[in-house]
């Protein structure tokens, strides 16, 4: 799509393929930008189809739904890297160029081992790892490694999927089926004193932009809170090799990377190729938020510098305490209420985020957390 820089079309039609909250928040991001803003996604009550009066009902691994879905607008994206990338280009044919990320890289980073390849090529520092075949070979990287998390090379998430082993009694409890399907990366247990995060953003003609580095706090593997800005003294040399790395694969919109800080170095834990949870602050503690930006990028206008509105910001996620329908939030808030719009809560599903900034990481984060106590859900 050829673009002048300093202008976008008013009304131009995108499509989003997916239908949770990372699909909801694009959406709304993109009306606010003009955009004509599609989605296609399987069940009417999927948080996107509440805020598009164009989503679809389909599904993305379906060709036919992929192609009707598809043949009228100008640019696709997709909340979740685990579509069918050979599908999708199948269905896209001579379009495919709409999609952004490519299913090229949407290909490599939704598989664990060739992701972890990517990051090597490009002499990214990531945990050393073993593409396990069969069970004995659980064995042996036991040997090798020592204590190890075994993760499935596709469809993990928030912790599901990946699995802490220290000695060989523990392989029984690994479902045996799926070491054919999707089958296994397994990688050195890495006692990390913090575990940080930072999105970066590539526009089509190579403008590159990182937002700030930031705390993430995992509680049973799932993200709970976010803080920021955080520094190290290896990101700047980290940053370099990423910003290489997306311009050799021609990467397009954003990328979620989440790190370990060791105490000494910085080492990749896993991508995302789209937005993610770790940069959902963005929305209220930036001047343009990861969803504004991963659309500019995809329309590839002039990204701008990304800057902090005030000195911290603090994302706490509003995470499912109980089975329950009947969901309540306090009316007062200090911070800004993100909420998915799922109709019903369950122990440990993503229902919301509110965001905070202000002068102070420490009471941002207290007062946050005092106020996701208010929350019934
Ligand atoms: N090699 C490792 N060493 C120590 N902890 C790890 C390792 N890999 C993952 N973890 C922990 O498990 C969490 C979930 O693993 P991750 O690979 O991010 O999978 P998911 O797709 O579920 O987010 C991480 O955030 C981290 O806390
Ligand atoms: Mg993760």
């Amino acid at each position: 799509m050829k673009q002048n820089k300093s202008h976008h079309h008013l009304a131009l039609k995108v499509g989003i393929l997916g239908g949770g909250q990372l699909a909801r928040m694009l959406a709304l991001s993109g009306f606010a930008r003009g955009l004509e803003v599609h989605a296609l996604s399987e069940n009417p009550t999927d948080p996107v189809a509440q805020v598009s009066h164009f989503w679809v009902q389909g599904s993305p691994d379906n060709q036919a739904d992929l192609v009707s879905f598809s043949k009228h607008l100008d640019l696709l994206t997709f909340e979740s890297e685990f579509f069918n990338a050979a599908g999708i280009e199948k269905s896209l044919g001579r379009h495919k160029k709409k999609l952004f990320p490519s299913t090229k890289c949407m290909s490599m980073i939704q598989d664990r081992a060739k992701q972890k390849v990517l990051l090597d090529d490009f002499g990214i520092p990531t945990a050393p790892f073993i593409v396990v075949h069969e069970p004995e070979d659980l064995i042996s990287s036991l040997k090798v490694f020592g204590p190890m998390v075994l993760k499935k090379r596709q469809g993990g998430y928030d912790g599901n999927g990946t699995w802490v082993l220290h000695n060989p009694n523990q392989i029984a409890k690994i479902d045996k089926k799926l070491f054919l399907a999707p089958g296994f990366i397994a990688e050195k247990f890495i006692p990390f004193s913090r575990e940080l995060a930072v999105m970066f953003v590539r526009s089509r003609s190579g403008q590159k932009q990182a937002l700030p580095l930031t705390k993430s706090v995992q509680k049973s593997s799932r993200c709970d809170y976010v803080l920021g800005p955080v520094s190290h003294s290896g990101f700047l040399a980290l940053q370099k090799k990423f910003f290489k790395m997306l311009d050799a694969i021609d990467y397009v919109g954003v990328l979620g990377v989440e790190l370990f800080d060791t105490g000494t170095q910085l080492l990749v834990n896993e991508l995302a190729p789209r937005v993610h949870n770790s940069g959902h602050y963005s929305q209220n503690a930036l001047n343009s938020s990861q969803f504004d930006l991963h659309w500019m990028a995809g329309l590839d206008l002039e990204l701008p510098e990304v800057q902090i509105q005030e000195k911290a910001f603090a994302m706490i996620n509003l995470i499912g305490r109980k089975n329950t329908s009947r969901m309540k939030a306090p009316n007062a808030l200090s911070g800004q209420l993100h909420w998915y719009g799922k109709g019903e809560s369950r122990p440990g599903r993503k229902m919301g985020h509110v965001n905070y900034s202000g002068p102070e990481i420490k009471k941002l984060l207290a007062q946050g957390l005092r106020e996701r106590n208010l929350f019934r859900i």
